[in-house]
């Protein structure tokens, strides 16, 4: 549709105040483009003079980029570090050493705090006790904990002995975590007895134990346990060991291992949209830089700020922003155990003004369940809490609506803030396009401008840049240090996927669609262009949910969409064939109710199907391909306009659209 000019509404820009911009690292667009210009004019000389005064390198690099193998760049290559020494030992001798890194807060409301000293006291006796089982340096250690300082504990001892660690979110099933172990390799799991979240008490250990019982590779010789509460659990003796048992004699002293700056810090597996999830490989000396650089350009990190970062250890966020920047900078973080709404609505307010937060990073899943909550019951709504300590807000994850940008910018941020909704992904490592919030004008419902070091395009499907005003596939031009290395174990997943022929092979497709802005050139993230769902902020693929559901023994068929849900973003539409005849009534009820606990228990609660529909048959192509662009239309509700010439069984729609 052509736009007519002069029906063109005004950009609505929120500029930060004046005082903010004064303090800001980055100050004034000026500043911003100059860093682009850089960046621009020599890539390598720009990424090496950050890498040099942002990074602690044991032994300084002399190589930059290496390209000569593409997509397997390498950044760094010749340089040597230790993650960990970069985020502990490095704040024991600048004055921080008595400073707070963590200020944990339990679900039960419980604080624990942690100086920097103690918790490199506590990562260095974790180290000590993994390398008295046997865990070296390029082993890699399953991570399968909930929100505790342990958590960060574990993720920071692997980084200092040169362990890979893959941390899998707590809230997937035991045959997920098998997977993860098994594609991994993992020789140790490091667990909790029970996660406790909503006044709830989950088991850890136990989905640990039916993980490995169900794994065929037995590469896991030791599983270490957390002991967060008072439970009875199962314990193999000669395979589990208390972590606190395990550090208790361990020295307070371990030197850290010092590995090549491509020396994988971590594999965090993602959805892809094929069946089985892909483990993205880190590398430890761009993914670091790049950790730092977003936590002073993006979040303007200031000695005195209290950051929160409300993503868990189990998804890149809590890895980037909670465990490895934030202690890089040496900054303090908030880490809580619960959920938002527990014991009431507005805890997440309760807790800002408790911990004096200052920096605070959500996601837009959360903003819009808490704008519900506190319309509802005017008890929790923000205002009645003092949030006067925040100075700068945060989204992530998925696009945040114009709406809840608003109500984050006025009801919490009272108009203060600046609000940086940062685009990024697994695959990224770090911040893609978000806002420098002393310099970009904020437009709600944009990620606005790509960060300095960032070339990236929006272009058509043979790879041709697209003008600005064009909707097309948006694309990474460049190599940049906090990339994905590979997919672990899987090369030419990695390249196929990431680098597709079609675009020519020399540019790293993101999987969104974009646009820009025929004015301005800021970005809006149109969507996934592949089968990925985005839900609450979480990636899922289509076909893993298919699988799972055709694995259930009444289902003959099955077909996942997603469909847009004004409190989660998008949602799950399951389109079911059963072995059986067609459902009717309470009996479809509650096979739905089924085929929704049998997703949970196989994948996650988060890939639970929120609407089911049983038909009698998918609509399909004559050559027997789902036409899911149909299915789209049907979970919607909307009036199929489609040319529907090439499906082989048009009565079906009928059906599908009948069957709620
Ligand atoms: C996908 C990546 C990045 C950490 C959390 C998710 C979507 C992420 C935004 C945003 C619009 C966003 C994209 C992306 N996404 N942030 N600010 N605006 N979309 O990591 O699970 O790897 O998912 O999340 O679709 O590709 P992930």
């Amino acid at each position: 549709m052509a736009a007519n000019p002069s029906e063109k509404k005004e950009t609505q820009f929120y500029y930060p105040s004046e005082a903010f911009v004064q303090n800001a690292a980055i100050s004034g667009m000026n500043a911003y483009h100059a860093l682009c210009r850089a960046a621009a004019e020599d890539y390598e000389g720009f990424w090496a003079e950050l890498a040099q005064e942002n990074v602690l390198w044991h032994k300084p690099f002399t190589r930059v980029l290496n390209e000569t193998n593409p997509p397997f760049y390498k950044w760094f290559e010749d340089g040597e570090l230790n993650v960990s020494w970069n985020c502990l030992d490095k704040n024991l001798v600048n004055g921080n050493a008595e400073k707070d890194a963590i200020i944990f807060e339990a679900d039960d409301g419980t604080v624990t705090k942690v100086t920097y000293r103690e918790l490199h006291r506590r990562v260095c006796k974790l180290a000590n006790g993994l390398k008295s089982l046997g865990v070296r340096k390029g082993d890699r250690v399953v991570i399968y904990m909930a929100m505790s300082i342990e958590a960060v504990v574990a993720m920071q001892a692997c980084a200092r002995i040169g362990a890979i660690h893959s941390v899998v979110f707590g809230g997937f099933s035991a045959p997920s975590l098998g997977e993860r172990i098994e594609n991994a390799g993992a020789v140790a799991v490091i667990t909790a007895d029970m996660q406790i979240r909503g006044g709830r008490r989950l088991p850890l250990k136990a989905i640990v134990d039916d993980a490995l019982a169900m794994s065929e590779s037995h590469t896991v010789k030791n599983v270490i346990v957390y002991q967060r509460t008072d439970e009875e659990i199962p314990f193999d003796k000669g395979r589990d060991h208390w972590m606190h048992e395990l550090m208790q004699s361990q020295s307070e002293i371990c030197q850290p291992e010092w590995v090549n700056a491509e020396h994988p810090l971590f594999i965090l597996y993602t959805s892809g949209s094929t069946g089985n999830p892909k483990g993205a490989q880190h590398s430890s000396g761009g993914y670091l830089l790049w950790a730092i650089m977003t936590m002073r350009w993006t979040f303007d990190i200031k000695p005195t700020d209290i950051f929160w970062c409300t993503a868990d250890i189990g998804w890149i966020t809590g890895h980037t922003y909670n465990a490895y920047g934030p202690l890089a900078v040496g900054a303090t973080i908030v880490l809580f155990e619960g959920v938002p709404t527990y014991p009431h609505a507005g805890r997440f307010w309760e807790m800002i003004e408790k911990h004096k937060v200052s920096i605070f990073y959500t996601a837009p899943t959360a903003v819009r369940s808490l704008i519900k909550a506190s319309s509802e019951n005017r008890q929790f709504a923000p205002e009645q809490y003092d949030l006067s300590s925040l100075r700068l807000l945060g989204s992530v994850g998925e696009p945040i609506n114009p709406e809840a940008w608003l109500w984050f910018y006025k009801h919490i941020g009272k108009e203060r803030c600046p609000i940086v909704d940062t685009f990024w992904q697994t695959e990224t490592g770090g911040h893609v396009i978000a806002p420098m919030p002393g310099a970009t004008p904020q437009v709600p419902g944009s990620c606005t401008l790509p960060l300095p070091g960032l070339s990236v395009s929006v272009v058509d499907e043979t790879g041709q840049e697209l003008p600005w005003g064009q909707g097309g596939i948006l694309v990474i031009n460049r190599p940049w240090p906090s990339m994905i290395r590979t997919v672990w174990g899987n090369d030419e997943r990695y390249k196929t996927h990431y680098w597709p022929e079609e675009l020519g092979g020399k540019l790293y497709q993101a999987g969104d669609g974009a646009i820009r802005d025929p004015e301005t050139g800021y970005f809006t993230i149109t969507g996934r262009i592949d089968d990925v769902l985005n839900v609450s902020g979480h990636a899922l693929g289509t076909m893993e949910v298919e699988s799972v559901l055709a694995a259930h023994p009444m289902v003959a068929e099955a077909a996942v969409v997603g469909k847009p849900d004004d409190l989660t973003g998008e949602s799950i539409c399951a389109f079911v064939i059963l072995k059986d005849e067609l459902p009717q009534g309470d009996q479809a009820k509650s096979i739905a109710s089924d085929l929704r606990k049998w997703v949970s228990k196989e994948i996650s609660p988060i890939a639970r199907p929120k609407e089911i529909r049983f038909g009698e048959n998918l609509p399909k192509t004559r050559s027997g391909k789902i036409m899911r662009r149909l299915l789209r239309v049907i979970a919607r509700g909307e009036e199929i306009t489609q040319d529907i010439s090439t499906l082989e069984n048009p009565a079906i729609l009928d059906q599908l659209r009948n069957s709620l």
